[in-house]
């Protein structure tokens, strides 16, 4: 394993594998989220036109999922890299959970959005803190203004947050890890090719994902097991 140096500019991207240990299901594989749901049913613009209820009954059982969800040595390991590297490591998570955080990383940023965090649909109230479910037949919430309160999750269709901080980063970095993501959701599955060439690409997860071949080393295993020890390699 290629050590990384206290030198370093380190750009992290995780997914959902990095909290499969915390329990929290992934999206695709034997009991992923897709294989019970389908996306466009639950998780697109379409969907929330449709039928907020149904969308707010997957967030509310996704939100009681992760509400009793507690970190794994993978987050802990990236919070104590951030300790080490300070501004010199920028963790990008697809996870709409709050396990980083938790774990004690400062800077996360959240590109699919954040779980335990509402907006209005209508107006431009800023994202609030919301840990409640919405389940039939409870009302949906509403926003001052009229509008609904949805989710504040970047659905299929919707452009990912932070997109300018993220590139600026991926730019300027000079080691890139992806941990626990299967390397098919756009833009994310394309930030290595981004910066390959330039900064050394690492792999961390269960199996190889769609996009293996664009790593310069791919270590299989659990996040659990191996973030741990790719943290503890900084010189
Ligand atoms: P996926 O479910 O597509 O992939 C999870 C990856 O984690 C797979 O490659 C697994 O092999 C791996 N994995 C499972 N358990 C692991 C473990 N303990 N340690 C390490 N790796 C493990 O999840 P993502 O790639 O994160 O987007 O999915 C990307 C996006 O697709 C999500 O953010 C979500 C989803 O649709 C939105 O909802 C916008």
């Amino acid at each position: 394993m290629v050590a990384i140096s206290a030198t370093d500019r380190v750009f992290v991207l995780t997914g959902a594998g990095v909290s499969a240990e915390s329990g929290i299901p992934t999206f695709r594989g034997v009991n992923g989220l897709w294989r019970n749901y389908r996306i466009e049913e639950v998780a697109s613009p379409d969907a929330w036109r449709h039928d907020p209820r149904l969308v707010w009954e997957f967030y509310s059982m996704r939100r009681r999922v992760a509400a009793s969800a507690t970190p794994n040595p993978a987050h802990l390991a990236l919070a104590s890299l951030e300790q080490k590297l300070g501004e010199r490591l920028f963790l990008c998570t697809q996870n709409v959970d709050d396990l980083h955080d938790q774990a004690g990383s400062i800077r996360v940023v959240h590109m699919h959005g954040e779980l335990f965090k509402s907006r209005c649909d209508t107006c431009s109230r800023a994202p609030f803190r919301d840990t409640n479910t919405y389940d039939p037949p409870a009302e949906l919430p509403r926003c001052d203004c009229g509008g609904r309160i949805r989710p504040h999750i970047c659905w299929f269709g919707e452009v990912p947050f932070e997109l300018d901080r993220i590139f600026r980063a991926l730019d300027e970095c000079t080691v890139f890890i992806a941990a626990g993501t299967s390397g098919v959701v756009e833009p994310a599955a394309s930030f290595v090719a981004h910066v390959g060439g330039r900064a050394r690409t690492i792999y961390v997860g269960a199996e190889e994902p769609a996009n293996a071949s664009a790593f310069t080393e791919c270590h299989l295993g659990k996040a659990g097991e191996v973030l741990p020890l790719l943290a503890d390699s900084i010189q």
